[in-house]
């Protein structure tokens, strides 16, 4: 469908085989990004790979980006990250379950997403067999490709802004808003949620890639980040899922699939009404 939004020409695709064509044979005319005031504002001039022009200089900051920040080596060298602050989140829970009392899961996972993702860009020493060893965060990257002057621009103090910026905001949205509609869908649909859970329970993980859900864009700006947010928010539901058992608190009146779905635009669309939920303890 074709709409003239105001002054933007604008095409609506909703069908996974229009997806799969423009992907195949005109990924190029999709990759620029609208110019707005508020993020050339926000962003130092568009300084950051997710808001820059189609063009040179977003060529080479995505190769770094790629390259350095979000290999697959480096995502896993976080692992020591995930494990802790998921560790904590259902520690929390625990609490909870021991108390009877519902929580407010859709603040526990931003709260969750927060600690994962700042502390991989922000960093911090952890210990190896007693020894303490630094894991490169994304402040310590940056700063050494600052320091080698590599790249084909000058890397400056607004740089660096502008990515730390982007870095924080957009991932810790994305992560905690996925875990959100995830875990609200689970709670709505309890037979769903049993396969699930027999599944994580058995073993984890399996992963699908059609044209019908693209929950990280598709073609040359497709998000970068897949691996980094695949890892934190299966981490994180699994353990949910492995962990405890859930249902909506006893007096909403509602049934779990009349649970509130609405909207609320952000970076990202996240949920209304948070999700409050009562956890109880799994036992095998
Ligand atoms: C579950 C979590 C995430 C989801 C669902 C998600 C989704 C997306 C989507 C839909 C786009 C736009 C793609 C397009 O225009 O075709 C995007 C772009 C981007 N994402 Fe993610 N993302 C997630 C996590 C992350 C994380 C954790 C990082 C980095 C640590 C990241 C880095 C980026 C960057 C740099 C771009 C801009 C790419 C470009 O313009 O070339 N994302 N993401």
């Amino acid at each position: 469908m074709f709409l003239n939004l105001g002054q933007i020409p604008t095409l609506i695709v909703s069908s996974p085989d229009t997806v799969a064509e423009i992907v195949n044979n005109h990924d190029v005319v999709f990759s620029d990004r609208p110019k707005t005031t508020a993020t050339d504002i926000l962003f130092y001039g568009n300084k950051t790979v997710a808001f820059s022009p189609y063009g040179e200089y977003w060529k080479e900051t995505r190769k770094e980006c790629v390259v350095q920040l979000l290999s697959l080596k480096r995502v896993q060298s976080f692992e020591f990250v995930r494990e802790q602050e998921v560790g904590n989140l259902v520690d929390k829970v625990r609490e909870a379950c021991l108390g009877g009392t519902s929580v407010n899961l859709s603040q526990m996972l931003i709260a969750a997403s927060t600690n994962i993702v700042s502390r991989c860009v922000l960093g911090q020493a952890r210990k190896l067999g007693g020894v303490a060893s630094e894991v490169e965060d994304f402040v310590d990257v940056l700063l050494r490709l600052q320091h080698d002057c590599t790249l084909d621009f000058e890397l400056t103090q607004d740089h660096l802004k502008a990515i730390l910026q982007v870095s924080l905001f957009s991932r810790i949205e994305t992560t905690s808003t996925v875990s959100e509609w995830l875990m609200a869908e689970l709670v709505r649909n309890p037979r769903v949620t049993k396969k699930a859970q027999e599944e994580v329970r058995r073993v984890l993980g399996q992963k699908e890639k059609d044209f019908q859900f693209v929950p990280f864009g598709f073609g040359r700006r497709r998000c970068p980040g897949l691996a980094f947010g695949i890892f934190s928010v299966e981490h994180l539901i699994a353990n949910l899922l492995y962990w405890f058992d859930w249902k909506l608190p006893n007096g909403v009146g509602i049934l779990p699939e009349d649970l509130d779905m609405c909207e609320v635009y952000g970076i990202t669309v996240h949920k209304k009404v948070p999700l409050e939920v009562l956890p109880t303890l799994y036992s095998p």
